[in-house]
């Protein structure tokens, strides 16, 4: 079985707790003309957030010419650390934008973002 395999999308049973928005934004800091972006995990409803059920990471990668380029990563706190985080990123030349979560009961979640 490969890794890949195991990645819940959209599809799967949980999905609303589970799946990671992904959104690109204009930086709202004043004077900063980047981008921004926000993942967030549990938009639809939210997911639990402690020590027996949280999501531990989140990774966010950009797609450019078939190839997942690593962007950031996100290795959270259960109960203190939630599961929504934000990023400047430089989309030039990313087709997709790929996050990936790991809850610690549920498992191994994937939302993207076309360009
Ligand atoms: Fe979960």
């Amino acid at each position: 079985m490969r890794v890949g395999e195991l990645i819940r999308t959209a599809e799967a049973e949980g999905r609303e707790k589970h799946v990671p928005v992904i959104e690109l934004m204009d930086c709202p800091e004043p004077g900063c003309t980047g981008k921004v972006v926000k993942v967030t995990v549990g938009k639809e409803v939210p997911h639990p957030n402690t020590v027996e059920h949280h999501i531990k990471w989140i990774m966010l990668f950009g797609v450019r010419g078939g190839v997942a380029v690593h962007i950031a990563t996100f290795d959270l706190g259960p109960t203190y650390g939630a599961p929504e985080v934000t990023a400047h990123v430089n989309p030039e030349g990313f087709s997709e934008l790929i996050a990936v979560e790991y809850c610690n009961i549920h498992g191994l979640w994937e939302g993207s973002l076309a360009l």
